[in-house]
């Protein structure tokens, strides 16, 4: 790729890198992808990586020692210590490869949870968890006799320490929460959440789907015992996902999928486990997808987090301004100081699909409805959103267009101002 941390940010050379976004729809309109938060897409540099793999070396990974093998194992652990960096992990076998963020939580709610969960012992989250880390934690509940408990919001969106103080206890096991809420943008102070959990003996876990691709990450400053993210919200690859956990913690888990190299010995009526991270790291993985996770990793770096959050927060304030504008127009969650690049809004007398499918008609892609947050929806009284959500490729003329087809809608459907 030809960004450099070194030249200004320009976002015509960024969207430049994603084919996708320069292909024309009929009419001659330019697809406006505003559903970041479900996927994003791909640039040039991470679909090259992976057509480099299955041109010229594709193989198995840690089973071959002929050439084509050694080079995708050699390529997996390069990535491996890539992503030790960029989250700011202490050891590179503290990363696993997994198929995504719904996969690490669950791997750690049954391979952790099984392990040390008892009765009576409390998993807390919060209102606005993705249903990846509430059902998993619902259904390990059930299991072992622990129970979940959710930290409510603030009128605004937030969540309410006060109440997360009140509900902490040292029952408390384990506290899970979103780095970064895929309805309302929320980024809860994850750092002050983890030393008060920690203060009380429980193991924290971050949701940073959301959060990984925007900002920063060191899960040693944020004090996450867990953290996991999808490659495919981050322009990677789908099917490969990460899994931070601190060693101590990795060591301590029985294994959650069990088959090919999870084991160090295998008898006919017991097996031993490998070492870390391969001991959760059962069956073929992902290959490619994790090969082109470590491209879009480089590619990331290479603009920068202080450049992409610049650029994401100017696009937040201009979209919530703009939004503003359009009569019966509510944003959910809080003010942009206070949350990442998401909108999700309702329109008074506009159904969230009607409005998805009219602005669809203008070219512009968002997503409706819950989000697979239910239970956030019915605190917020609404059965559905629709969301508009940002990346790094997007423009301000792209908000332009959201704004015009909100116009069109309305009209469309007869809205009176
Ligand atoms: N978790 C993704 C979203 O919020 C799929 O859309």
């Amino acid at each position: 790729m030809t960004v450099s941390t070194s030249a200004p940010f320009d976002v015509d050379v960024i969207r430049a890198e994603f084919p996708i976004l320069n292909k024309p729809l009929p009419k001659g309109m330019r697809p406006v992808y505003l559903d970041n938060a479900s996927t994003t897409q791909k640039p040039r540099c991470v679909i090259e990586k992976e057509r480099e793999v299955l041109e010229n070396y594709y193989a198995n990974a840690y089973r071959g020692v002929y050439k084509f093998g050694a080079l995708v194992d050699d390529e997996l652990e390069a990535t491996r210590e890539k992503i030790q960096n960029f989250i700011g992990a202490a050891e590179v076998e503290e990363i696993v490869y997994t198929s995504g963020t719904t996969m690490g939580i669950n791997l750690v709610a049954n391979a952790w949870g099984r392990k040390f969960l008892n009765v009576g012992d409390g998993i807390l989250l919060t209102q606005m968890e993705h249903h990846a880390n509430l059902v998993p934690w619902q259904f390990i509940a059930e299991a072992t006799g622990a129970t979940v408990k959710l930290t409510p919001l603030t009128e605004d969106g937030r969540v309410d320490m006060e109440a997360f103080a009140n509900l902490l206890n040292e029952r408390t096991k384990m506290v899970a929460v979103t780095g970064m809420s895929n309805v309302l943008g929320t980024m809860p102070p994850i750092a002050e959440i983890a030393e008060k959990a920690h203060a009380v003996g429980a193991v924290v876990l971050v949701d940073g789907a959301q959060s990984v691709p925007h900002g920063t990450t060191d899960v040693q400053t944020l004090g996450a015992d867990f953290l996991t993210f999808s490659g495919h919200k981050i322009y990677g690859p789908s099917g490969v996902g990460v899994l931070y956990g601190r060693r101590e913690l990795l060591e301590a888990m029985d294994p959650f999928l069990c088959g090919g190299h999870m084991i160090s010995q295998v008898f006919d009526d017991h097996s031993t486990w490998a070492d870390i991270p391969a001991k959760f790291e059962a069956g073929t993985l992902p290959i490619t997808q994790a090969i082109g996770l470590g491209a879009a990793i480089d590619f990331v770096n290479e603009i920068g987090f202080e450049a992409i959050h610049a650029h994401e927060h100017a696009l937040l304030e201009y979209a919530t301004e703009q939004l503003n504008s359009i009569p019966g127009m509510t944003i959910h969650g809080p003010t942009p100081e206070h949350k990442g690049a998401i909108c999700s809004i309702t329109v008074d007398g506009m159904h969230p699909e009607d409005m998805a499918n009219l602005l669809d008609r203008k070219g512009v892609f968002v997503r409706h409805g819950h989000h697979c947050t239910m239970p956030l929806h019915a605190k917020l009284g609404l059965s559905a959103t629709t969301r508009a959500s940002f990346a790094i490729y997007n423009t301000k003329s792209e908000v332009d267009t959201l704004i015009d087809a909100l116009h069109f809608a309305r009209k469309r459907l007869r809205l009176t101002d």
